[in-house]
């Protein structure tokens, strides 16, 4: 589905209001482009055979990575050790707000953002990752408390529990959530992202990069459907750096 058919033209002008319940507020743009909340294809989440990851199975605090909603775009699942808070307002950098619902599952523990910072685009690669969640029992010289998720290219600190609000550090607005659901028999699905379109600048930016990986340009554009491979981040990486 378009992300723009979810907003409506109000008397033929620029003003778009959101018909998502995700979303607060008015947003400003001639083209839609700086609409917050963005549908993609609904997919499961499954691990590395193919079977369905159920949210029960997770480990506690545990970052696990998937891809989506493109090919090369990498987002982190974690499931917390508390409830997180529910319908958190958010900032964008540009001033838009909007309304992070809550974490999923039986105790709303599970959240996934986009494991991309939104500072300079760091993010996880097969050779290493920068980005990563601290769990509560560990230590970041980041902030003053763990269980948070730190990017340690400029030490940039986000909580979780509160969709990624930015705690310290270099970054000036939250990740990307993924808005994702458990179903009743357990399995995890996600069906879209909430936040500022990083997207086409991490494409630009990471254009040698992703020709490394992905070959070509529209590999690693290319839209995840059906499922998405879903592992812990110490396998999708060979180191994390962590401090
Ligand atoms: S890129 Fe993450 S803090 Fe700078």
């Amino acid at each position: 589905m378009e992300r723009r058919s979810f907003f409506k033209i109000l008397g033929g002008t620029a003003t778009l209001v959101a018909a998502n319940p995700l979303i607060v507020g008015t947003l400003y743009a001639a083209d839609g482009s700086n609409s917050m909340y963005r549908t993609y294809g609904k997919v499961q989440l499954v691990d590395e055979s193919g079977k369905a990851i159920l949210a029960s199975s997770l480990t506690k605090e545990t970052p696990y990575i998937f891809n989506y909603p493109h090919a090369s775009t990498p987002c982190m699942l974690v499931d917390l050790p508390e409830p997180t808070s529910n319908d958190i307002e958010l900032v964008s950098a540009n001033g838009d707000k909007y309304i992070w619902k809550g974490g999923v599952g039986k105790d709303r523990t599970i959240v996934a953002y986009v494991a991309i910072c939104t500072h300079q685009l760091t993010h996880p690669t097969k050779n290493n990752s920068f980005i990563t969640y601290v769990a509560k029992d560990k230590k970041t010289v980041a902030y003053d408390r763990s269980g948070i998720i730190v990017c340690s290219a400029h030490m940039s600190a986000y909580d979780p529990a509160v969709g990624c609000k930015v705690l310290g550090g270099a970054a000036t607005q939250p990740l990307n959530a993924v808005v994702i659901e458990v179903a009743s028999d357990d399995t995890i699905w996600a069906s879209g992202i909430l936040g500022m379109d990083i997207f086409h600048e991490y494409f630009t930016d990471f254009k040698d990069e992703l020709k490394e990986f992905y070959k070509k340009p529209a590999l690693a554009q290319k839209l995840v459907s059906v499922s998405a491979k879903t592992v812990p981040l110490s396998k999708y990486t060979k180191e994390i750096i962590q401090y």
